[in-house]
């Protein structure tokens, strides 16, 4: 048995000089069901019983010794295979002009910037903010303690280390009220997270833009004028707005701000089922306690705080009924606000 497996492995060292990438042959010749290593343990069975352990053995370090090598052996032809790939067929010229194909900005960046822009116009400064926050930023700071109730509609992705996936751009205000104090006129636009169940019109991710002027004497009116000129110029049509009372624990008192629908013009139509108004945009007076959680003196200023759905605005202004394409990576559609 030694002998035989002795003059197996020099043959099969010979073959594997000269091979030429017929790996594949090789394998069957020796591993496979009718090759050569099961040709010897079949041969066992006649070995003298005192041997048959040291031939079993053997038989087995011959066996890795052949599948190792054939391992080997298959790395080093898949690595010539990937050289020749890179060296023969594709070479991009990157000199060569694009054929017109550019990219296009996704339809919630071009709103995006474009709030950005107007409110900058009237002395806004425009802040980045995280996507994952502390638990304490996300809720604690603004008046949603462990166990309110507000908790529950904004269930989001909690990390191992007890931070959060932000559930709203709201989760920016105490660190910025942190940064630069009263008084202050600040926007920031954030993606954020939601565990929802997703349809037409629920993502569990979208993009919020939040902003917050705090002074002295700031109030509902200050709100009501920076509101409906922004949205006049994003819509780029003289809208009204109006507010119904609403509830957040981070403002006091809150609103719902509606604006008048752009596509009939509050005459009424599906879009906005037949009431002429569409909701937009939460707002209200921020809560003392949350400046105060900020360093405010609320003495001396107060100050007003919105959340508008970028995503929403983005919909509402060109149109699109299903919040799902936002997110879909789908060219032909994303790149439809090219041209507008
Ligand atoms: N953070 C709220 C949400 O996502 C929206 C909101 C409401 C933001 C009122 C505000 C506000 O700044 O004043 O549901």
């Amino acid at each position: 048995m030694k002998e035989k497996i002795k003059n197996l492995k020099i043959e099969f060292d010979n073959l594997v000089q000269n091979t030429n990438e017929k790996i594949d042959d090789l394998k069957v010749a020796f591993l496979g069901k009718k090759g050569k290593i099961t040709e010897l343990l079949q041969g066992l069975k006649n070995v003298p019983n005192e041997e048959k352990r040291e031939a079993g053995i053997s038989i087995n370090n011959f066996k890795e010794y052949v599948e190792n090598k054939i391992d080997e052996l298959e790395k080093i032809y898949k690595q010539k295979e990937l050289e020749k790939e890179i060296n023969s067929a594709e070479k991009i010229d990157i000199t060569v002009p694009s054929n017109n194909k550019l990219g296009s900005l996704h339809p919630i960046t071009i709103v995006q910037k474009e709030v950005e822009e107007i409110f900058k116009s009237m002395g806004f400064m425009v802040e980045d903010g995280n996507e994952i926050e502390t638990e304490f930023n996300n809720f604690d700071a603004v008046n949603v303690p462990r166990n309110h109730p507000a908790r529950d509609m904004q269930d989001t992705f909690w990390l191992d280390n007890g931070e959060v996936l932000k559930t709203q751009t709201s989760a920016g205000q105490n660190r910025i009220l942190r940064k630069y104090g009263a008084p202050c006129r600040v926007i920031f636009p954030g993606r954020c997270f939601r565990n929802e169940s997703v349809d037409a019109s629920h993502e569990n991710t979208f993009f919020q833009l939040e902003g917050m002027m705090v002074g002295k004497d700031i109030n509902v009116a200050n709100l009501i004028y920076f509101m409906k000129t922004m949205l006049s110029k994003v819509l780029k049509k003289d809208v009204d707005v109006r507010l119904r009372p609403g509830f957040f624990p981070f403002t006091e008192p809150s609103f719902e701000l509606d604006v008048t629908c752009p596509f009939c013009g509050g005459k009424g139509c599906p879009t906005c089922k037949q009431g002429g108004w569409i909701e937009l945009c939460p707002c209200g007076m921020i809560h003392p306690e949350v400046l105060r959680m900020g360093g405010v003196d609320t003495t001396k200023y107060q100050g007003f705080a919105f959340g508008l759905g970028l995503t929403r605005l983005a919909m509402m202004k060109y149109n699109i009924k299903e919040i799902r394409m936002l997110n879909s990576g789908n060219i032909p559609f994303l790149s439809q606000t090219k041209t507008r």
